[in-house]
């Protein structure tokens, strides 16, 4: 595991954009993987402003998402597919037919998590995955104590999750319970991970995740067990780390 410390937010949305344009530049139509929460909004404003530029051509790229709310209807503002269309897909210019996603309103939730899974098989495997961190330490939504070796699959939330994602909602009240995630042994299939954590909050889930053993109890710390992951932090994220 390669872990790089940049001084701040930006900064490593540059880096991490900045390895995005040169995938895309040797595959264009790389299966890009993207996280949602604020912690990658710097490395998609960064993408975008290299696509207007014309330095990088996106045109070809595919996304895929790496988890959704389970319940709430495909149009809400806070869904992880319109987050995704608004924050990613729309910005570089591409349609919705360059992405994919679980479906968080299906009937059937176990058969949408098997469809997902083979989706992302038959679409080639993920180039790239972004991941932020949760701050007890869970990559997607595979929460503390989630299988290493688990697939795609519907989870409950813990407390702590659902009071960090309040602030996108108008109350706790309204953040569903439910989501549907990539598995962790899913996300470790991808050929390349990149996770970027920000702020003093993250500290502590970094510093186990990186230099802890590697435990079910915290989810990140399966990045240790892929042949090619980058972390990047800033300072702050970063204070833990010996
Ligand atoms: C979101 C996701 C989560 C977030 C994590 C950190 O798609 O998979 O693991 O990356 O909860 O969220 P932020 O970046 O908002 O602190």
């Amino acid at each position: 595991m390669e872990v790089v410390i940049v001084p701040d937010a930006r900064a490593g949305g540059e880096l991490i954009a900045g390895a995005l344009a040169a995938l895309l530049r040797r595959k264009p139509d790389a299966l890009l993987g993207v996280a949602t929460g604020s912690t990658p909004l710097p490395i998609y404003e960064a993408l975008a402003a290299q696509v207007r530029a014309g330095a990088v051509d996106a045109s070809r790229a595919r996304i895929c998402q790496l988890d959704e709310y389970v319940g709430l209807p495909a149009g809400h503002p806070e869904s992880y597919r319109s987050v995704v269309l608004r924050e990613v897909v729309r910005p570089l210019g591409l349609g919705e037919d360059s992405f994919m996603g679980p479906e968080g309103s299906a009937e059937d939730v176990q058969a949408a998590c098997e469809a997902y899974d083979r989706a992302l098989r038959e679409a080639g495997g993920v180039d790239l995955q972004l991941l932020g961190i949760g701050t007890d330490g869970h990559i997607g939504f595979n929460e503390p104590c989630s299988s290493l070796a688990s697939r795609t699959r519907i989870k409950t939330l813990t407390r702590q999750t659902r009071a960090d994602n309040a602030r996108f909602f108008d109350s706790l009240d309204e953040v569903p319970h439910h989501v549907i995630t990539q598995g962790i042994g899913t996300i470790l299939e991808a050929r390349h991970l990149v996770l970027l954590a920000t702020g003093e909050g993250k500290a502590d889930a970094v510093a186990r995740a990186v230099e802890g053993p590697v435990a079910a109890l915290v989810p990140a710390s399966a990045l240790q067990l892929h042949p090619h992951a980058t972390v990047v932090v800033d300072e702050a994220a970063a204070a833990g780390l010996k």
